[in-house]
């Protein structure tokens, strides 16, 4: 068959790959793709918000299977607009997207199905949202209600640096009608997990366990970025925990979602923080996390693409199981220089094959473009340096050692990238 990807980021290029793979598949596109996609998917030109170019170019190439991978075409809703014409398309709805574009959708549908996440209060009036940070016992986290590219939440110390947030997003609206509703919720503690699965509107598929890194600098120091690293599994998710998070959280939102009349078709993302209490949910997302997908992927030992299609057709995924590799995977994100803050473009890339020959790598590309017949930089978070191996140390060393031999002009990775795991296991 032949497959539309959607998307031009770290997790498309996975997703390109790992569907590539499938003896079920002629033939891959992606659109837009990025430099490195193009080695493994034919890049068509369209942006993924085009809906109506890419259903035209999905009717005129007989795709038989199209996978949206960022949220803003779900949340516009390219898969309402593929059904609608009978295309097979892997993704929720546009109702069931509200999951991730709306927070206060997400927080009341958890009140309704008893899912454990942070007590909050949602508010459209800074001087009452005010009055609920001052009062509540708790540090408070404040988050814009829509989309806001990653940056809609603000963690605060104190109830001052909460106000200081909710005037910035109210007031000053920093994230434009993203934030015209705020939720303000209690600050959790403990460690963070990500939770992803395949859902068909009622029976789940899940993935392994895995784990973002999600700010700048080695530590957990620094500004909060779309993630520079993960790695697979999350060892805080071994045991109990795992299957906890199917019986507390995944099902009974799948329930929540029935009630609300929303088949939920696609892919569940639970951003978790593992506490004392046990898992807390810190947010949904409606599709694969992104660099999370280039670890599982990595260790996938399955075909995807028999679930996807399932999914994408109506069909059940009952009693179907993904396969993983035992050992481990780690990614390493390579980011331009000044990332999660304004970067420079066009930077020239080297030694991508000298990394991709180090055994058990696969170089994903994030924000690369092919220019002449080099690579050049085009985005914050450059490549994802993926390695699988028999235990996690081997793997951290195998995608260090790749992302040594390659460079380009004001590089960043974190050193770290699946240190907790270890210490976890250790
Ligand atoms: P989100 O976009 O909702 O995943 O939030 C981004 C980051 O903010 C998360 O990865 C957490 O590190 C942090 N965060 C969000 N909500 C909370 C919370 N209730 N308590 C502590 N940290 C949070
Ligand atoms: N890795 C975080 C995200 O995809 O939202």
């Amino acid at each position: 068959m032949k497959v539309l990807v959607v998307g031009s980021g770290g997790r498309e290029h996975a997703l390109s790959w790992k569907i590539g793979s499938s003896p079920l598949v002629d033939e891959v596109f992606c659109a837009p793709g990025n430099g490195g996609i193009a080695a493994d998917a034919i890049c068509v030109d369209i942006p993924a918000e085009d809906i109506a170019s890419l259903k035209k170019f999905a009717k005129d190439n007989a795709i038989e299977l199209t996978v949206v991978g960022p949220e803003a075409p779900l949340v516009a809703g390219i898969v309402d607009a593929f059904q609608a014409e009978g295309l097979p398309v892997f993704g929720p709805v546009r109702r069931g997207a509200m999951l991730e574009g709306s927070k206060i959708f997400s927080k009341e549908l958890m009140e309704k199905a008893c899912i454990p996440t942070a007590a909050c209060g949602v508010f459209t009036d800074a001087e009452e949202a005010r009055a609920y940070a001052r009062k509540a016992p708790f540090p408070t986290v404040v988050k814009a209600d829509g989309l806001a590219a990653g940056k809609g939440v603000i963690v605060t110390g104190c109830a001052d640096e909460a106000c200081t947030a909710i005037d910035e997003i109210l007031v000053r609206k920093a994230f434009g009608s993203a934030g015209a509703s705020i939720v303000v919720e209690e600050r959790l503690v403990g460690e963070e997990a990500s939770f992803i699965a395949i859902c068909d509107g009622e029976h789940i598929v899940p993935l392994a366990s895995s784990q973002d890194h999600k700010p700048a600098f080695d530590g957990d120091e620094g500004p909060n970025t779309g993630g520079m690293g993960a790695c697979s599994p999350a060892p805080v998710l071994s045991g109990d925990a795992y299957g906890r998070v199917l019986d507390t959280i995944l099902y009974p939102l799948v329930g929540a979602l029935k009630k609300q009349g929303i088949t939920y078709r696609g892919v569940l993302y639970a951003g978790l923080m593992i506490t004392d209490r046990g898992p807390y949910v810190l947010e949904f997302n409606a599709r694969m996390g992104d660099p999370e997908t280039q670890p599982l992927l990595m260790r996938l030992k399955s075909d995807l693409v028999p679930v996807l299609y399932e999914v994408a057709k109506g069909g059940s995924i009952k009693g179907m199981e993904l396969a993983w590799e035992n050992g481990p995977s780690v990614c390493v994100v390579m980011a331009s220089g000044g990332y999660p803050g304004p970067y420079e473009k066009g930077r020239v890339i080297t030694g991508l094959a000298d990394a991709g020959r180090v055994e058990g790598v696969k170089v994903f590309h994030a924000g690369t473009r092919l220019q002449d017949d080099r690579v050049v930089t085009s985005g914050g978070r450059v490549l994802g340096v993926t390695a699988q191996a028999p235990d996690l140390e081997a793997a951290m060393g195998r995608a260090y050692r790749a992302a040594g031999l390659i460079s380009f002009e004001g590089a960043h990775y974190r050193k770290d990238i699946g240190h907790k795991a270890l210490r976890r296991l250790s």
